[in-house]
């Protein structure tokens, strides 16, 4: 997978295991043990690809304080915590776990909305998360149309309307869900234009690692 990373032009990557799941967990000093060996292996296999800690946290009403404790952590210690929901929901238990994070001084990094049903039954919901202070993250896969239509066109419409601060692989393996990432480089700066592309895959997530803040334009409102 990071040889895939590399030849398809990523030169940094943010890892992110599920966390905060009743089956699967992490204690973040074995993360970062973890990832430490990892980035061994690849100076010793001479693979050029910079490792940073994260993980894709489940949300729940404890997050903020878990992360404050650090017993959950955000992406390379900044302020961005990526959060994650169940697919199925009515939004509005996600919007209160939202609002208790960005109450404890964080800024949450929302993953993949475009996938969750009751945003594309809804999208406005987005509309409440962006003012609130959320940033969006959308897949890759969905703007390539991997995860359905409907994925796919709120995932567009996102990029359009200016609702996405970050375009992420969502890797899972190097066969499905890969971390390759030249094609969506291509369509974004083909379909939208070369510095939406830059912005959403090169200087939002140098700015996220960099604990730098990230000013989004008013979006075009759902
Ligand atoms: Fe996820």
């Amino acid at each position: 997978m990071a040889r895939m990373a590399v030849e398809s032009g990523v030169t940094a990557l943010a890892v992110t295991p599920h966390c905060n799941m009743r089956y699967r967990n992490f204690h973040v000093p074995s993360l970062v043990h973890r990832i430490g060996r990892f980035r061994e292996m690849l100076y010793q296999f001479q693979i050029p690809l910079k490792l940073y800690t994260g993980m894709e946290i489940m949300g729940s009403y404890d997050t903020g304080e878990r992360l404050r404790e650090g017993t959950l952590a955000t992406l390379n210690g900044s302020r961005y915590p990526l959060v994650e929901f169940h697919f199925t929901g009515n939004g509005q238990e996600e919007t209160e776990i939202l609002d208790s994070i960005l109450r404890f001084g964080y800024r949450p990094i929302v993953a993949h909305p475009e996938r969750y049903l009751y945003v594309q039954e809804d999208p406005e919901l987005l509309n409440t998360w962006l003012e609130m202070g959320c940033l969006l993250q959308i897949n890759r896969g969905s703007l390539l149309g991997r995860f359905g239509q409907r994925a796919s066109v709120v995932a567009h419409a996102m990029v359009d309307r200016g609702f996405a601060a970050v375009v992420a692989s969502d890797a899972h393996s190097h066969i499905q869900r890969t971390p390759w990432m030249a094609d969506v480089w291509e369509m974004l700066a083909g379909d939208f234009s070369p510095s939406t592309a830059r912005r959403l895959l090169e200087e939002h997530p140098r700015r996220i690692l960099l604990d730098q803040e990230i000013h989004m334009e008013s979006p075009d409102w759902f």
